[in-house]
């Protein structure tokens, strides 16, 4: 079997520490390994068994990989992927630099794994909190249409990288030890121990933050309909990993609650349970997952052909680094 060599730009962060084991645990055929960090600190990662020391990338380096994940800042992406897809190197990004731009697939290879083609070397993975919803109603999209979208998040803090995991777990320590909340923010807007709040990202002229743009923005890109009303509010919750949301979706076309259920019983990547108490949990459902977890479907009782659903996701995994390894396993099919 051919082995292809593999960059990994932010292997020491908390997506690229996952897509390492990934790529070990899935038996991904790796030639040569290289890993990149910030290089602002001396730092290394461990790989099959052997440790590797991150450097900041160059584009000469980056150009020895056949395939390149992107998992550090839509900087670092801006800086190199474009180019170096055009050289040949296959570049696989994980910010959301390039989600939104022409000619850059956005892919979740369960959804539109068919985007993956040889003409486009540059491919974008999507936000980790959509990840959910567009892949547990994708195939309720295709038969009924969704017409209109609504979605209450609660988003753990990993999705902020590793510093904001840090910062709730001494945010914990401080207010169990000297009962009051850490003054230290961070990565936050707000304490996060022991508190939520409704903000992930700023804010436009709107009010909407940048993280409910991008649900927005890139659920349509995905499903490739650009008529659907989507709405959200993004709220950061004390959990450390595994995203949820709350859904309510109204279709186009008419359908009944059955057909729903069995459409969503045979949704790819998705694992529905029809009792009520059988719902997800981030605790249960959303660490180390691979699968996007839904329950509590039910009638809304605002609307006909109205639905509500519960759905948890590995913001980690199928967020990220599942989804750009998944996405890899289709390049090397082609
Ligand atoms: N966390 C999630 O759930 C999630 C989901 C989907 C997408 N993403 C995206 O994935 C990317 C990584 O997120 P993360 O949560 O893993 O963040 P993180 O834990 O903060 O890790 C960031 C990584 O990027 C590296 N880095 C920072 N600046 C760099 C530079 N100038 N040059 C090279 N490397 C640099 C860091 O290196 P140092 O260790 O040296 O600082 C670290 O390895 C982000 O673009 C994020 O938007 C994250």
């Amino acid at each position: 079997m051919k082995a292809y060599n593999i960059a990994v730009v932010g292997a020491s962060g908390m997506v690229g520490g996952e897509l390492l084991g990934l790529l070990e645990s899935r038996r991904f055929p790796v030639g040569e390994f290289y890993a990149f960090n910030s290089g602002r600190e001396p730092a290394a990662v461990e790989f099959r068994g052997k440790k590797y020391a991150c450097a900041a990338p160059t584009f000469r380096a980056l150009k020895k990989a056949d395939i390149a994940f992107f998992v550090s800042t839509d900087e670092v992406s801006g800086r190199f992927a474009r180019r170096l897809a055009a050289a040949g190197t296959w570049c696989i990004d994980d910010s959301s630099r390039f989600r939104l731009s022409p000619g850059v697939p956005l892919v979740i290879p369960e959804v539109n794994g068919e985007e993956v083609g040889p003409g486009k070397k540059l491919i974008a993975g999507p936000n980790c909190t959509l990840t959910g919803a567009a892949v547990a109603l994708a195939a309720i999209h295709r038969k009924f249409r969704v017409a209109e979208l609504r979605i209450a998040t609660y988003q753990a803090v990993s999705g902020a990288g590793k510093a904001a995991m840090k910062q709730l777990e001494e945010e914990l320590r401080a207010y169990l030890g000297k009962g009051a909340a850490s003054s230290r923010n961070g990565s936050f807007p707000r304490p996060i121990a022991f508190n939520l709040f409704p903000q992930v990202g700023g804010f436009d002229a709107e009010g909407n933050s940048v993280e409910e743009n991008k649900v927005e923005g890139e659920l349509k890109k995905i499903w490739g309909d650009t008529r659907i009303k989507i709405s959200a509010t993004a709220v950061r919750v004390p959990v450390l990993r595994g995203h949820s949301l709350a859904v309510w979706f109204k279709t186009a076309r008419p359908c009944s609650l059955d057909s729903v259920r069995k459409e969503l019983g045979r949704t790819p990547g998705l694992k529905f349970s029809e009792k009520p108490e059988n719902y997800p949990t981030p605790l249960e459902n959303g660490q180390r997952t691979e699968a996007v977890y839904a329950g509590r479907l039910r009638r809304a009782k605002t609307a006909a052909n109205e639905f509500q659903l519960w759905i948890v996701s590995d913001n980690l995994y199928k967020g990220a680094a599942l989804n750009s390894v998944q996405i890899a396993e289709r390049i090397i099919e082609l």
